[in-house]
């Protein structure tokens, strides 16, 4: 695919304007940047690194592989060291202390930009949809030299070129967007599997979640569009690819002919070369029946669903605006217990939001009790400013949230280690996806409903699926030979 972004970037005329139509705009001033990068890298008589690094969801990953992309087609060589000539932030906003890392590490980055005068500093994703973020970057990081957001990301190459040719920061911050802009070069992190955007935004509106204010409302991209990248990567190799959106139960709706989630699965499906397809996430006031029957038909969709709870208190939920009640979801997660047995599912909790009492959290601890998730993600509720839930008045002390939080915990990992353990001595496939970082004479495999196994292997295994007897069972992961 590398060939097909450089040809497309040494097509462009330089000696005319730029195009007017994207992505052929952007493919103009990716060859602009080339020619500027290899004239500082001759001054310098070495190649120009840059550092790149994400700080949230599979979505926010997603999104630096794009960027990554535009940098290598620009003639950066990218590099984990951040004492590079590029470093990039591509930052989260979900709870407080995701912008807290993103504030320590630029401090140490203007130490490093001290003593490297070639270095630039760009900064993207969720946090700079923030108003008061970018006041505060302009007041106190006045060494950034490009700041830009989740809506106009595609325009990286002509942001840079603007970079290049100013001294002042520069900055270009877009409220929203319904443009989808397809074909920019992307670098995979791995080369068998793939994320795959398959929407954008969000209109939940759940009360404490900043998201739909910094991605935008929904819009998917066309099933055209998403089945030509999945037919593409499977032809670069890839045999795993996941399917991302906030919602993506809701997938289809703003389309002008609409699509289901359900439907475009059973497309998906289809592609020769796929062996596996995840997804993530599931809301479930929007997971159909439809889509249970697909999941239980199909022999590549991955038997891992993560279905993000929230809260067990029906009280607390509706606060939150998830519009379900408790039994509804319990109902339906024992549903998918019933129908798909082998079928993971995993969740996200909050504790802590405001007028949370114990005995909600109890409420929460009786879900977790009765559906036994392999895996919760639990997490502290952070306030955040503009969302209704930061304007009500019963806002829960940290100590009794910290509280709350302890006792979750571990029923979450009792109930988690009870499920990992039904699958003791049995033979499955795993993906082997990387040389184990502890031991590099294993190889680390994630199974079909997620769970990790750890397995003595050559590298070269590596991106296939292989069978693993699972043998000893150390909490979450398995260590295992292949068979
Ligand atoms: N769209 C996904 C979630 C994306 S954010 C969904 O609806 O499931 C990932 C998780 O972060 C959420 O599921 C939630 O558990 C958590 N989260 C979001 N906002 C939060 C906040 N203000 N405080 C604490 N956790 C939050
Ligand atoms: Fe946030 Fe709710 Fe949208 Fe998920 S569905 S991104 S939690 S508003
Ligand atoms: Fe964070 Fe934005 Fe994802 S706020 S969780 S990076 S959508």
């Amino acid at each position: 695919m590398n060939d097909e972004y450089r040809l497309r970037m040494e097509a462009q005329d330089l000696t005319k304007e730029p195009p007017t139509d994207e992505p052929d705009r952007q493919y103009y001033f990716m060859k602009k940047c080339r020619g500027i990068v290899k004239k500082k890298s001759e001054e310098l008589g070495r190649p120009l690194t840059c550092s790149l690094t994400s700080f949230g969801c599979q979505m926010n990953a997603r999104d630096s592989e794009k960027l990554a992309g535009i940098l290598k087609q620009s003639g950066y060589v990218l590099t984990e060291d951040e004492n590079a000539d590029f470093v990039i932030y591509n930052t989260c906003t979900v709870r407080d202390n995701a912008n807290q890392r993103v504030y320590g590490r630029l401090g140490v980055l203007n130490g490093l930009k001290k003593k490297n005068p070639h270095m630039k500093i760009a900064l993207c994703g969720c946090m700079m949809q923030e108003g008061a973020v970018i006041d505060k970057i302009r007041k106190s990081y006045r060494f950034v030299d490009l700041i830009f957001g989740t809506h106009n990301i595609f325009k990286f190459p002509e942001l840079l070129c603007t970079m290049f040719e100013s001294d002042s920061m520069i900055i270009d911050i877009w409220e929203d967007t319904n443009q989808i802009v397809e074909d920019l070069p992307v670098e995979r992190k791995y080369l068998f599997k793939s994320g795959i955007n398959i929407m954008f935004g969000c209109n939940n509106f759940c009360s404490y979640c900043i998201v739909p204010y910094v991605r935008g409302r929904e819009r998917s991209r066309s099933p055209k569009d998403i089945i030509r990248e999945a037919e593409r990567l499977a032809k670069d190799g890839v045999v795993e690819v996941m399917l991302l959106g906030q919602n993506v139960n809701s997938y289809g709706r703003n389309l002008e002919e609409s699509v289901s989630f359900a439907e475009l699965l059973r497309e998906v499906e289809k592609i020769d070369g796929l062996e596996r397809i995840r997804f993530m996430t599931s809301h479930p006031k929007d997971l159909s029946d439809g889509l249970i029957e697909v999941m239980k038909e199909s022999k590549k969709i991955c038997r891992h669903l993560h279905l993000p709870l929230q809260s067990g208190s029906t009280r607390i939920l509706q606060a939150m605006n998830r519009r379900y009640t408790k039994e509804q979801y319990v109902d339906l997660a024992l549903k998918i217990r019933r129908e798909i047995p082998d079928m993971a599912i995993t969740t996200d909790i909050i504790v802590g939001f405001p007028g949370e009492t114990m005995a909600d959290v109890e409420e929460t601890i009786d879900v977790v009790r009765q559906v036994k998730f392999e895996n919760a993600f639990t997490f502290l509720y952070s306030k955040r400013t503009g969302t209704p839930a930061a304007a009500m008045e019963n806002q829960v002390p940290e100590e009794t949230a910290k509280e709350g939080f302890a006792r979750l915990l571990r029923v979450v990992q009792d109930t988690a280690r009870e499920r990992a353990a039904l699958l003791q001595g049995q033979v499955l496939p795993a993906l082997a996806e990387e040389v184990n970082g502890q031991d590099d004479s294993l190889l680390t495999g994630r199974l079909s409903n997620n769970t990790i196994v750890h397995f003595p292997g050559d590298r070269s295994l590596i991106g296939r699926i292989v069978d693993v007897r699972l043998e000893e069972c150390h909490g979450f992961y398995y260590t295992g030979h292949t068979v």
